[in-house]
Formats: structure tokens, sequence, C-alpha cells
């Protein structure tokens, strides 16, 4: 099992910013509006690596942002063949291409709209070999009382880790995001305890899997309702090694609140 003096220990690796503007905005200059002072505010900061994830249509002309060390590109979704018949979809290699270096894959509105845990699978498979880094959400609708919850983020991790092995582990990034907190009609987002807890679960699942893991991999992001005012805590007390930003990463200013916050836990 990961024990808390492993977690707690002092690491040489940087804070993970990751923002993921879902369909937004509508216009490609917006979009480029906000992602320049984006920039801006990830060139100063050494210590955090900060990953935006536009819509896939914007991923060609916003990839020109995305020149420097410390702001990347990640794409929303891939599919898990590399080219061919499939209407719609865009391939691991296609992202990559557009310099993307990341992927979200099983985001909880993708679930929502029928993606199964064996598809996910397949994704987190195909994104990894063709050199992206991986961001797998992964998260509860609901808690209860008695912890079965736990339950679901142990299917969810065996299923969609099933076609990968512990090499693969420093190109994953493991995103909790507990459904119930993310999104406009979020009542709260989690609390430090429970998000420091999950990241204990998760690490004695993946030891159960997989074996003995390093402390540094994977990375583990906390994402739901995160803003300028509870990422400290988040980083902090929740002991999350980033997050991952719906809301607050289309408002610069914001966002730029919380890679500060970032560079200053670091
Ligand atoms: P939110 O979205 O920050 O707007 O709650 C998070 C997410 O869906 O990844």
């Amino acid at each position: 099992m990961a024990d808390n003096k492993e977690i707690s220990a002092k690491r040489p690796f940087k804070k993970l910013i990751v923002g993921n503007w879902k369909m937004n905005p509508e216009y490609l200059k917006d979009a480029a509006n906000i992602l320049g002072k984006i920039k801006k505010a990830a060139s100063t900061k050494r210590k955090v690596d900060t990953v935006i994830c536009p819509p896939h249509a914007f991923l060609g002309d916003l990839r020109k942002y995305a020149t420097g060390k410390r702001l990347t590109l990640g794409g929303q979704d891939c599919y898990f063949e590399s080219a061919g018949s499939y209407t719609g979809e865009t391939s691991p290699l296609q992202l990559k291409s557009l310099k993307a270096k990341y992927v979200i894959i099983g985001h909880s509105e993708r679930r929502a709209a029928g993606e199964t845990d064996e598809i996910i699978a397949k994704k987190v498979k195909a994104g990894i070999q063709s050199g992206l880094h991986v961001i797998l959400c992964i998260g509860e609708k609901k808690r209860d009382k008695d912890g079965l919850y736990m339950q679901d983020i142990k299917k969810q991790l065996f299923t969609n880790l099933g076609k990968i092995s512990k090499a693969d582990f420093d190109r994953l990034v493991i995103a909790y995001e507990p459904i119930w907190a993310i999104g406009e009609n979020a009542r709260r987002a989690a609390k430090p305890a429970d998000i420091f807890e999950m990241k204990i679960f998760i690490r004695r699942v993946l030891t159960d899997k997989f074996g003995k893991i390093s402390p540094g991999a994977p990375f583990f992001l906390y994402g739901g309702s995160a803003d300028d005012k509870n990422a400290r805590d988040f980083l902090e007390a929740g002991q999350a090694d980033g997050l991952l930003v719906g809301r607050a990463s289309r408002d610069p200013e914001v966002f730029e609140r919380i890679l500060k916050i970032g560079e200053e836990l670091s």
C-alpha cells in the first residue's frame, strides 16, 4: 500500500495544471485571445507545466502558442485506431501531428454519452502507444456512507488500465474527478481530505494490479470545480500533483492565479 510517508515525501517534479475548455469558446479569435494571455502567464512559472486542451477544431491554429517549454496543448479525446473509416473521430497520431502532447481520455461527459470502460481501455493504450501523455479521468457518480463508491473507482482503474503495463506509467496521469463535483450544477468541490484519501486508495489499487509503483508516477490530478479559491487546498492538504480545471481555465486571470499557486507550492 502507498503509505502517507511515501506520498508526502518531497518530490522533485513540478505541478501539472491542465485546462479543459470542453466545447468552448465559439470563435477561434476568442480562443486565441485567451490562450495568448495564458501563454504569457505560463511562461513565468518555472515550476508548473501548463497544458491547455482546446476544442480539436482549433488545435491547428493554436499550436503556435505552444512553442515554449512551459505551455503545451492537449486533445480532449482521441480514437483508438490510427487511421481509417471512422467519421468524426480524431486519431492520437493526428493530435500529435498538431503538436499536442497530452490527451484527456474517459472524461465523465464522454462516459455519460455512452463511452464504456472497455473503449476507454483501448483509447488509453492507443494514446500512450502514439507517444502522448494520457490523462485518464475517473470518478464516482455519487458517494454513499458505506464507501461502496470506492469499488466503482477500483473497477474503472482495473478495466481502463487493462491494456497497459507499469512501464507506461510515466506517460499516464490519473485525474480524479468526482462527477458530483463537476460543472455548473455541482453543489460543491471535493474536500481536500477526500482527495488525499482517494490518492492513497488509487495508489493502493495500482500496486495491487501492477506491483510496487514509484512515488512520482503516475501523476495524480484533482478535477471538479477547481478554481483560484480552492486550488491551494487541493494541492497542499489534498496532496494532488496538479489540477484538471474546467470553467476556471477559460478565465485567464483566474487561471493565472491558479498557476501562481502551483508555482508557490512546487
Ligand atoms: P469544472 O470541470 O472545473 O468546470 O467543474 C472540470 C472538468 O470537467 O474536467
